[in-house]
């Protein structure tokens, strides 16, 4: 099944660019409705555009409510026909008026391997913590901040020469492979999720 995604974003679309590749490539089969910013100046919308993909920024302190904001962000998706949302890099917290909109067709990424470190600057958190280990998760997203139903988890080992930003990239590289990788499962219907627990049935 063709996903029909709305990606939202809030910065400089790194896995929006991974999620276009993937889809000019064959690998993932979605077609990317609408691209979301709640930031004008998003390095993420510059992107979209040069991939020929609608666009629509909506500045979130330009509404009156966190809910009223939501209200927008989900009539705009559904008439661009979205029924499959991936935060790619949002960093707003979504109210129930949006999770009710697309109950369990939202998925998020996260720079740890949750439940460690959720929240913002997550690399930072595992940095300063000296895990040795750490990584990123596709979770579905629910009412609570990076608490979803883990989809896929991928690590990444700390080496003791890493700097912060060392650290940021390697983790970044694999958000790419793992937000495409959970995509695409999602995309042969090969995801299915009992209480909070997800099964993916690998293709081979
Ligand atoms: C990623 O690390 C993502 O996990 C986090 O924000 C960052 C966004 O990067 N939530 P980009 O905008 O996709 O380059």
């Amino acid at each position: 099944m063709t996903l029909q995604l709305g990606v939202l974003v809030s910065g400089t679309g790194s896995n929006l660019q991974a999620i276009i590749d993937a889809i000019e490539k064959g690998e993932l089969d979605a077609k990317i409705r609408l691209v979301l910013s709640n930031r004008p100046d998003a390095y993420g919308l510059v992107r979209a555009k040069k991939a020929g993909l609608p666009t629509l920024a909506l500045a979130h302190n330009e509404f009156s409510s966190r809910e009223k904001f939501d209200e927008k962000l989900v009539k705009s998706l559904k008439e661009a026909g979205v029924q499959w949302v991936a935060l790619a890099g949002f960093m707003r917290v979504l109210t129930p008026v949006f999770l009710t909109a697309f109950a369990d067709k939202i998925i998020n990424i996260h720079p740890s391997l949750l439940p460690a470190f959720p929240g913002v600057n997550a690399q930072k958190q595992a940095f300063d913590y000296g895990v040795k280990v750490t990584g990123c998760t596709v979770h579905f997203v629910d009412q609570g901040v990076d608490t979803g139903p883990i989809i896929l988890q991928g690590s990444v080992a700390v080496k003791e020469s890493d700097s912060l930003e060392d650290l940021r990239a390697r983790i970044l590289k694999k958000e790419h492979q793992l937000f495409v990788e959970a995509l695409s499962e999602i995309s042969r219907g090969h995801v299915s999720v009992l209480e909070r627990r997800v099964s993916v049935l690998r293709a081979t």
